[in-house]
């Protein structure tokens, strides 16, 4: 059976060459390919280029072929935030705020987080797994190949080890790449809540769970959520100076409510990203610009929450900070598995242009999760990760919102959703909808 796969007929090939981070206006260049093709061999892309170029290859001549129809292709969508493991939706909580109750008073009130952390204490393995895998499958369906996945609704060592175990199979059961945090430094839990408590559930966290997290190989990265009732600057520092004691590099929740100053203290302790970043001040701007930390816009919590304030993408890309898009999906605060929604969004309400999204939500978003070498542009050696979309101009994408133009997505030069039957009969198939359960 032939294991190259000959790729033409994309209107447009959106490459977005390059494995380092892109900062300003580098950050527009998409490096296009009009009617581009591509040959896959073994999950890797082997050459990229013009048709006529590719196609002169032996072996594209010899390989499987797929017309992608003048559609257009694209790097596999990075979702470098999401809190992928929860066991049911808010929607009671969605309610009360849009009948005016806020994030804030909802979790003051034991709701939010905590409601959530109830909620996966009491479920089994199974039925979280189940759950995730059917996320997974919308997360494929909307063009996302990578993303990243937190624990957090665990708060007790049991809970977040089952977690990061669980995503542990899950990547070994269905094709998208999960990069594992652990964000034990969620919220204090319950039974840390009375006075003088905290402490020692930061205690908890650095002398058991972090170490062990790390000596299990179960996380990447340590995260905090660092605000007005989640953990103070000094408890977050603490935090995630015992994760870099045991290798795990930090992320932060930053600036998302209120400015705490985690963005300075993170960049500081060299942070592959802080997140959220809707208070960021003029200083944290200018530290992020002049270091390698990546800035994680996720205008779905805005959207979602009907917030006005948004994080100041321009003043960001302005400024030269390496700027990513995620969906934080989660329970909460953002329940979307459509990084095009994102796109959407950040074009709308972030202000950046279309070609700046994709390349935040590529390029941008695999550097922050440490795999630029291998995947976020189309380029020979990388991984063959990558979307085509139902559109023939790449600004469609965000600019057809709430309906979903992702026609087929590719792991590693496998089909892990198409919208076609000629796809479905394609030899490099090999995973069908069911076997990817
Ligand atoms: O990224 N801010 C903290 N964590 C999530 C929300 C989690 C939740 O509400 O369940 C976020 O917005
Ligand atoms: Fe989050």
């Amino acid at each position: 059976m032939s294991t190259s796969l000959l790729i033409t007929g994309a209107s447009q090939l959106l490459t977005v060459r390059g494995t380092g981070p892109r900062r300003g206006a580098s950050l527009s260049e998409l490096e296009i390919v009009e009617g581009g093709a591509l040959l896959v061999r073994d999950g890797r892309i082997v050459a990229v280029g013009t048709r006529t170029v590719v196609e002169a290859l032996v072996e594209a001549k010899r390989a499987e072929k797929l017309d992608v129809g003048g559609r257009v292709v694209l790097p596999g969508l990075v979702d470098a935030h999401t809190h992928l493991i929860h066991a049911a939706s808010r929607a009671e909580e969605y309610e009360l705020k849009i009948r005016g109750a806020s994030y804030e008073e909802i979790a003051r009130k034991g709701g939010g987080i905590l409601n959530s952390v109830e909620k996966l204490r009491a479920a089994t393995a199974d039925e979280l797994k189940a759950r995730a895998h059917k996320a997974l499958k919308e997360f494929a369906a909307h063009g996302t190949t990578t993303l990243e996945a937190k624990s957090g609704y665990g708060l007790d060592a049991a809970s977040e080890l089952k977690t990061l175990l669980l995503y542990q199979e899950l990547e070994r059961e269905q094709p998208i790449e999960i990069v594992r945090t652990f964000l034990g430094a969620h919220v204090l839990p319950a039974e840390y809540r009375r006075a003088g408590q905290a402490e020692r559930y930061v205690d908890l966290l650095t002398d058991k769970m972090i170490p062990e997290v790390a000596r299990a190989g179960l996380a990447s990265y340590c995260d905090v959520f660092c605000d007005r009732g989640a953990f103070t600057l000094s408890q977050t520092k603490r935090v995630l100076r015992a994760g870099l004691a045991c290798r795990l590099t930090p992320r932060v929740h930053a600036e998302q409510l209120s400015r705490t100053g985690a963005t300075v203290a993170a960049v500081r302790m060299g942070a592959a990203s802080c997140d959220h970043l809707e208070y960021a001040s003029s200083l944290d701007i200018r530290v992020l610009a002049k270091s390698n930390t990546v800035a994680g816009l996720l205008p779905g919590c805005d959207f979602h929450l009907g917030l006005r304030r948004y994080a100041p993408a321009r003043a960001l890309i302005d400024a030269g900070a390496i700027v990513s898009l995620a969906t934080d999906f989660n329970p909460g605060t953002s329940p979307t598995m459509s990084m095009p929604m994102i796109l959407s969004l950040a074009c709308a309400q972030l202000r950046m242009t279309p070609a700046e999204a994709l390349a935040a939500a590529t390029i941008n978003a695999a550097y922050s999760l440490g795999r630029a070498e291998e995947i976020g542009s189309l380029e020979v050696g990388k991984q063959a990760d990558l979307a085509a979309f139902e559109v023939e101009d790449y600004r469609e994408i965000p600019y057809y919102f709430g309906v979903n133009t992702c026609w087929m997505t590719m792991k590693r030069g496998t089909v892990i959703h198409s919208r076609s039957e000629q796809i479905a009969s394609l030899k490099v198939r090999a995973i069908s909808a069911e076997e990817n359960r």
